[in-house]
């Protein structure tokens, strides 16, 4: 992939979200939040790609899918009023469907359009498939990273520009903010088993899922990017303050120094 191509890409994606600012303002809050959330993904996987040594067509390369990673999600929130795949559709696809009908990769080769496509496909599965040939399961594991990074950033920002002014949030706020949480997501998290979303009924619940990501996590440098923004610490600090929860900040904070220490020798 060339930077002409990229240019093109992004001339594309810029016009294209455009679109779908109609002017209500809790409308255009919800595009404004996935385009700013696409910008910051673009500069994660950018980072990723520094971390990892990648050349220049692999930077532009993962550049392309987290630009249109989440490009389902105008179209989806424009059908559904709602980011929330099990009350809606499968955005995922839906960007597939998006990519298609403009026909956006069409001058891209073959081999990159299939990155492209794979990477878009499942960078919000529950797990990766087997089996992926290695350039591509690359690609899928640099934009589920990178999304994760991003991911927590919006979600500990939305939660405090509500906290602050819950009259003038716009902002769906889909789980209620409960002093409860469901032990045995607690569990899952310290045993290392991925959370299904549909087992959310709280905000604990949510920040439970989170944190069970670390374990998902491919590259060390996310790990290192999340920790080193205080996104780690911010999210343990909203559990409940039980045994139990102390238990599992020993346990994240532990997991996530070890793991560090292993594999980058930083701790
Ligand atoms: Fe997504």
């Amino acid at each position: 992939m060339n930077a002409a191509q990229w240019q093109a890409l992004r001339a594309w994606f810029d016009a294209y979200v455009q679109g779908f600012y109609t002017g209500p303002a809790r409308h255009d809050a919800h595009i404004r939040l996935k385009q700013l959330h696409t910008q910051k993904v673009c500069e994660e996987i950018e980072y990723l790609c520094t971390a990892l040594g990648l050349d220049e067509s692999d930077h532009l390369l993962a550049e392309a899918v987290a630009l249109l990673h989440d490009v389902g999600r105008f179209e989806q929130y424009r059908r559904h009023q709602t980011f929330m795949d099990a009350r809606s559709e499968n955005h995922c696809l839906l960007g597939l469907e998006i990519i298609a009908a403009h026909g956006v990769l069409d001058d891209f080769e073959a081999s990159e359009r299939d990155v492209i496509l794979t990477a878009v496909r499942h960078h919000g599965a529950r797990v990766l498939p087997d089996g992926l040939p290695e350039r591509t399961a690359l690609f899928c594991r640099l934009i589920r990273d990178a999304d994760k990074i991003d991911i927590f950033r919006v979600v500990l920002d939305n939660y405090r520009r509500w906290k602050e002014s819950p009259e003038g949030f716009v902002l769906a706020v889909p789980f209620p903010d409960e002093d409860t949480y469901n032990p045995a997501l607690l569990e899952a998290v310290i045993e290392g088993r991925t959370i299904d979303y549909r087992e959310l009924r709280t905000i604990h619940d949510v920040r439970l899922l989170q944190l069970g990501w670390i374990h998902d996590i491919n590259f060390p440098a996310t790990l290192a990017r999340i920790r080193q923004r205080g996104h780690l610490a911010e999210f343990l600090a909203g559990l409940p303050a039980d045994e139990a929860c102390d238990r599992l900040r020993r346990y994240v904070t532990q997991y996530v120094k070890d793991r560090l220490l292993l594999e980058t020798g930083d701790h």
